[in-house]
């Protein structure tokens, strides 16, 4: 059990001035997976030192892939190629981490020896049917909890053979495992996309020099390719700039720029959210960076109005609703969220847990299945509790900004996995936010 880290946040606040959040998550994980499995060395500056890219650092050190770092956002992987990897001698303690959990199940499945991955308690009720099914297809031999939960075993020693799969949920997670699988498939591995999610792992095999073909919502890969090693910059996070975005809306008189902020067109749905919402955000200095858009993202502060999210824009905002439900709270009318039944299935049920904390302060909120409606209004004063997830804390400490009084946000320990320092830099840009 982790300590009760407790946030209390003060009214009043405004976000002024220029900050840069730490690193993609996403990109972070792929950068330590595919710069292990590839030959020579990788440079990777921008790094996420947050806990969930830690346990991808430490699980490729438990193979014999010596990486150096990170620090200050510095990591050099020594990469052992393809076939390189060690057999570990200890189980893969994936932490709180789905995205390490499920991508390593793909790349595990490729080798030619056994391994378990576990992980924290969250982790451990999270489904992985979803990768496992299409692995087993491909050959690989996995065993889950009869819930379908980990630990996950994974035997190893089977040869794999490509197939083409049709996912039935939109999750880059689940294209990412089967992709790096397909590294090791022979023949074809490809993929088919009910909706856009995350091309993360297309666009950084190709940095690696590795063929990958995508076709609208298809993409494919030949097996038995090499990766050659490369630098990375990872750009900041999108998913921890949204707190960002959200708060400098919300709280009048805020004028603030987030910088350097990846902008990959699969990510962006929180800028298109909330601008349908009638934010004022602007980007500048945009450029590409290692084959992903980067930007700076200006933002002051407007008057919102609820709207019907669409469905479209769901997979490519998908880890910003919790903050997104905060700015519903304080827009003038109703939003309504459809097609969003996999918030259920994050770090906690997001649908769940952000609509019980948001009804502590006062707000009138109803959650669906697969959504919420929120009529907006204000919010008051409250105690919530974050159920270990990370976002959830992040969006009630924007919230904060402009409740009636203050919010205490329990369990907030998890915010580590994702962004380390964000106390400091929440602070710096002007929430008013203490931690106990
Ligand atoms: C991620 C994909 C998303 C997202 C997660 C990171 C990734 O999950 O929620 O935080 O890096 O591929 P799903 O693909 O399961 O939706």
């Amino acid at each position: 059990m982790s300590e009760n880290i407790i946030f209390i946040t003060k009214p009043n606040g405004k976000l002024t001035g220029s900050i840069r959040v730490t690193g993609d998550k996403s990109m972070s994980h792929r950068s330590i997976m595919l710069g292990a499995l590839a030959k020579g060395t990788t440079k990777v500056s921008g790094f996420l030192n947050g806990e969930d890219c830690l346990a991808t650092i430490k699980a490729f050190r438990e193979m014999g892939v010596e990486i150096e770092g990170p620090e200050s956002g510095h990591v050099t992987i020594h990469g052992v190629g393809m076939l390189g990897l060690k057999a570990p001698e200890v189980a893969l303690d994936m932490g709180n981490s789905g995205t390490a959990m499920r991508l390593l199940t793909g790349i595990m499945a490729g080798q030619n020896f056994g391994s378990v991955l576990t992980g924290d308690a969250s982790l451990s009720t999270r489904p992985m049917r979803r990768i496992t099914r299409p692995l087993e297809q491909m050959g690989a031999s996995i065993t889950t909890r009869e819930s379908g939960t980990p630990p996950l075993s994974i035997l190893g020693d089977h040869q794999l053979a490509g197939i083409h799969y049709d996912l039935p949920v939109a999750s880059a997670q689940v294209k990412s495992a089967v992709l790096l699988a397909g590294l090791y498939a022979e023949g074809q591995t490809s993929v088919t996309e009910p909706a856009v999610t995350r091309d993360h792992t297309e666009r950084m095999l190709r940095g690696f020099g590795y063929e990958v073909i995508t076709d609208g919502n298809y993409m494919s890969l030949q097996g038995g390719g090499e990766l050659t090693a490369c630098n990375i910059d990872v750009p900041a996070d999108i998913s921890s700039a949204a707190f960002f975005m959200v708060g400098a809306s919300i709280a009048q008189g805020s004028d603030l720029t987030l910088e350097h902020v990846g902008v990959n067109p699969t990510r962006t749905g929180v800028i298109d959210i909330l601008k349908l919402m009638g934010a004022d955000i602007t980007l500048s200095n945009q450029k590409e960076v290692g084959g992903e858009p980067v930007a700076d993202i200006r933002i002051r502060s407007a008057v919102l109005k609820g709207i019907q999210i669409p469905e479209a824009l769901v997979p490519l905002a998908i880890d910003e609703f919790p903050s997104l439900f905060v700015a519903a709270c304080f827009a003038e009318g109703q939003t309504v969220l459809t097609g969003a039944e996999e918030l259920r299935v994050k770090e906690s049920d997001r649908i769940q847990v952000m609509a019980d904390g948001l009804l502590a302060c006062g707000a009138d909120v109803t959650p669906t299945p697969d959504g919420i409606i929120i009529n907006g209004g204000s919010l008051g004063a409250g105690e919530i509790d974050s159920h270990g997830d990370h976002r959830i804390a992040m969006a009630f400490a924007m919230a904060g900004l402009c409740a009636g009084g203050s919010i205490t946000i329990n369990d907030c320990a998890n915010v580590d996995t994702s962004f380390p320092h964000f106390i400091k830099i929440a602070s710096k840009a002007g929430v008013n936010i203490a931690i106990i």
